[in-house]
């Protein structure tokens, strides 16, 4: 007896998954939209469409052939990935005619380069602002498996209050670019810096023991910066007489935790391997 399929597919946002069960029905799982589906999905429009020519400028394309070197000829479409990001790097975001371009040197159809463009976060299908705010919360994972409460280390440690103090010192939420177009905020899972956290990539950059305090400071300076440098640029060698001569340096932290630790050691300092080292082992006399 054959059985009648309803086409029941709910898709209702910020619901958690839904089945659907009632015989002699089959049953279906419809799981939530998230907000990186978007991401599947290409639309022309007037900055990203087929028809905006993309080419490779000179330094990139030495790099090209340098990477391309590393692969036997047969198999240069294994470097997709380092050719899509050098084109992001050179247009500001892998747009159709960078991932089109790809594929022409790669001689592969343009429908798997679209496929890893898509697949990999890293790869920002749309314009984002000048700093690019990866802020780590790891809370998608851990909603997914239904848990409400701070579960991962960011999280434990305040990514929280990171998430509130950019939204509210910037105005815009995750997925959102300033209206100066210099900061685009994103939410990401685990950057693999969990020792340090609550930290944020910024463009190329970790900044890790944030605080939401040290966050907005990190804010203002890389915004100060920016407009600096864009003075710089505009009254070229007379800079400094534009702004009297007395315009001060902005200071943009340098990468890395901004609590005063190094790397990731202990904040109480040394607390193991304290002993005199023994030297070499010697496990033969003889020797
Ligand atoms: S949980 Fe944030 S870096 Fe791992």
């Amino acid at each position: 007896m054959a059985l009648r399929i309803v086409p029941l597919v709910f898709r209702r946002g910020g619901q958690s998954t839904v089945t659907i069960s009632c015989l002699p029905c089959r049953s279906f799982v419809a799981s939530t939209r998230v907000s990186s589906e978007t991401l599947h999905v290409h639309r022309d429009t007037a900055g990203n469409n087929p028809s905006i020519p993309f080419k490779f400028n000179e330094q990139s394309l030495k790099l090209i052939d340098e990477i391309l070197k590393r692969y036997p000829p047969q198999y240069k479409k294994a470097a997709v990935m380092p050719l899509l990001d050098l084109g992001q790097r050179q247009h500001g975001f892998t747009s159709i005619s960078v991932m089109n371009e790809v594929a022409k040197i790669l001689e592969m159809p343009p429908m798997r380069v679209y496929e890893v463009a898509t697949f990999y976060t890293m790869y920002n299908r749309s314009p984002i602002g000048k700093f690019h705010l990866q802020v780590c919360t790891t809370s998608h994972a851990i909603r997914a498996i239904g848990l409400t409460e701070p579960q991962t280390p960011c999280q434990l440690c305040g990514s929280d209050g990171i998430m509130k103090a950019i939204e509210t010192h910037l105005g815009i939420h995750p997925g959102e670019t300033t209206p100066d177009k210099l900061f685009t905020f994103s939410e990401v899972e685990c950057l693999g810096a969990c020792v340090n956290g609550p930290m944020i990539q910024i463009n190329d950059d970790y900044y890790e023991d944030l605080t939401p305090e040290s966050t907005i400071s990190l804010l203002d300076a890389l915004s100060a910066s920016s407009k600096q440098t864009a003075l710089d640029h505009k009254g070229g060698s007379d800079a400094g007489k534009t702004t009297g001569g007395n315009a001060e340096e902005v200071k943009v932290p340098s990468p890395g935790p901004l609590s005063g630790r190094k790397s990731c050691e202990n904040s109480k300092g040394l607390t193991n391997l304290t002993s005199k080292m023994w030297g070499p082992e010697v496990t033969r006399s003889d020797l």
